[in-house]
């Protein structure tokens, strides 16, 4: 029952965080269980950066935003809509007690002869961090925090790279903020009914 708790309970928290410090001990202990998740051929091509820097986290954070910018304009949203987007994000990224960037280290994938199985290995990269991922943010919960998981880091991948100077092979995936919650009631998001996406099939034949 308790591990169904903590699945059913997990929710991506967008709200301000407590001024509550977040001890680094209990982080570090979050992402050792992380490492239990599965990986492709047991990789573990996970790896965690804890962006501790204040100065380089503005930095990073205001130069990645200029690039979704960019982005944002060429779907052609307002900049009314660019604006308000941004500064959510900008904010849940500089007020989070630990903003951690999660990465795929394509160095430790298997490498075929062909481009296809490259390909599809790449994919099982990025599937193991997202493994990794997942337990990590059910495990915050153990400690009674709450972290979201922001795509941002996988659209901004040189700007990510340059600034926090990491190695070649590294493919950002997600910044996750973690912080004590002050909104401490939030309602899920809906779930769709099990009709919509289990299927039998015998039945598409
Ligand atoms: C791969 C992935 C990328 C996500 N990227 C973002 C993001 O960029 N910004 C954001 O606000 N939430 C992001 N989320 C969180 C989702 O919005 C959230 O998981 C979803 O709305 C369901 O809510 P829940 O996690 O509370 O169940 C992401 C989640 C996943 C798994």
């Amino acid at each position: 029952m308790e591990i169904i708790n903590a699945l059913k309970n997990r929710r991506s928290y967008k709200f301000s965080f407590e001024k509550k410090e977040v001890e680094k001990r209990i982080i570090e202990e979050c992402i050792e269980i992380s490492q239990w998740a599965p990986s492709a051929h047991n990789c573990q091509p996970w790896r965690y950066i804890i962006i501790d820097n204040k100065e380089q986290r503005l930095t990073l954070v205001d130069k990645m935003n200029e690039k979704l910018r960019k982005d944002f304009k060429k779907n052609s949203k307002s900049e009314e809509e660019i604006d308000i987007k941004i500064k959510l994000t900008r904010e849940q990224f500089l007020n989070s007690p630990f903003l951690i960037l999660s990465c795929m280290d394509s160095s430790v994938l298997y490498i075929y002869p062909d481009n296809e199985r490259n390909k599809n290995e790449f994919i099982l990269g990025n599937l193991s961090v997202a493994s990794s991922i997942t337990y990590l943010l059910i495990s915050f919960q153990k400690y009674g925090l709450a972290s979201c998981w922001y795509s941002a880091p996988l659209f901004t991948r040189e700007i990510v790279l340059s600034i926090l100077n990491l190695p070649k092979t590294y493919y950002p995936i997600a910044f996750i903020t973690v912080g004590y919650p002050k909104k401490k009631e939030i309602k899920p998001p809906i779930r769709q009914p099990l009709k919509k996406i289990l299927f039998i099939s015998s039945n598409f034949m």
